[in-house]
């Protein structure tokens, strides 16, 4: 068999782990791999090389993608989708393994529909995808986010100041819910709940109240109401660009106004979705690539590897895109435990 792959959406730590999984677990059974460079992008304009095990040989642990990454979207128009087909065709690729978050994942599908032999796996820094307990990416950019907020806690407390942290997360909150948590936040704003601006104050006034500073985390896809920021941009699958809209910057005034305690913010965008993937993740990539090449060996199209428990399984790509996995009431309620 010939197998293609592909790194779509946003890229994060443990991108390459997979990549060099499909490859060698490919090669294991004397299957060629050929990679598309910049996600689906690559597939509609023919843009591929190949990769030979010697082609992934110490990237495990590199951050980024060897393949490039975009958030493009090939059945934008009926054009696009038969440019892929004929990609697929010419370059006569059996089994396609795309890797990527619920966008990279829903064209994946839609590749299913259409007759295309396509297995998925997913990823995303966000955690967000259905149906599977974890993605990669997702504790390598939490590691990130607790470094900042341990390096925040310092010159908070040396400055008697509240500190908002911003943390990535589009729908979901597991970033800013994982930093808040492990890092002992005073106050943590997920967008799974409504913004209520008299508690994140409350809080604010008790943590500094008790021991002189107070540490803030908040997720970029909390809705604050109006506020100054956006500039309306929006990627190729529609997505609002949400870190421009900075609301730790915003929070950091708002508490500074209404308390008089000396605020400020850092957000640290896409410093979190480089470096290089944690041990957890740099495994986890290497199981669902393994995965996803035995899914297409077995004939099993259509689906995605996904960990549930200590195993990996292929479920349908039906069931793990179009409907984001947000931070469950459990994790809420565990997280507020330990508010100011
Ligand atoms: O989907 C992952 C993510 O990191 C989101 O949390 C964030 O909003 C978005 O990507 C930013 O993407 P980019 O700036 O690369 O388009």
């Amino acid at each position: 068999m010939r197998f293609g792959v592909l790194t779509g959406g946003g890229d994060c730590p443990g991108l390459n782990a997979a990549v060099r999984a499909v490859v060698l677990r490919a090669a294991r059974s004397g299957h060629a791999t050929v990679g598309f460079l910049d996600g689906w992008k690559g597939v509609r304009d023919d843009q591929s090389r190949a990769l030979a095990p010697a082609d992934v040989a110490g990237i495990l642990g590199r951050g980024g993608t060897i393949l490039g990454s975009s958030r493009t979207n090939p059945f934008a128009s009926p054009e696009d989708a038969e440019k892929v087909l004929a990609t697929l065709a010419r370059q006569r690729i059996d089994a396609l393994v795309a890797i990527g978050g619920d966008d990279t994942l829903s064209a994946a599908r839609e590749l299913h529909r259409r007759g295309g032999r396509v297995v998925g796996v997913p990823k995303t820094m966000d955690n967000d995808v259905a149906g599977t307990d974890w993605t990669f990416g997702f504790h390598s950019a939490s590691e990130v986010a607790l470094d900042a907020l341990e390096r925040l806690r310092d010159t908070a407390d040396s400055h008697h100041r509240a500190v908002v942290l911003e943390v990535m997360g589009r729908h979901a909150g597991w970033v800013a819910l994982a930093t808040g948590l492990a890092g002992g936040a005073d106050a943590t704003l997920l967008p799974e709940e409504p913004y209520v601006e008299a508690t994140l104050l409350d809080r604010v006034r008790r943590a500094v109240a008790a021991r002189g500073y107070a540490l803030v985390v908040a997720s970029e896809g909390i809705d604050l109401g109006p506020q100054r920021g956006s500039t309306g941009g929006r990627d190729e699958f529609g997505h609002e660009l949400l870190g421009e809209r900075e609301v730790g910057a915003e929070l950091a005034r708002r508490i500074q106004a209404a308390t008089g305690i000396e605020s400020r913010s850092a957000q640290i965008g896409h410093i979190q979705r480089g470096g290089a993937p944690v041990l957890f993740d740099r495994i986890l990539a290497t199981r669902l690539g393994a995965c996803a090449v035995d899914l297409a060996l077995s004939d099993h199209f259509g689906e995605v590897a996904v960990l549930q428990g200590p195993r990996v399984v292929g479920i349908s790509l039906d069931e793990a895109v179009g409907s984001s996995k947000v931070v469950t009431p459990d994790w809420v309620d565990l997280l507020h435990t330990f508010d100011a």
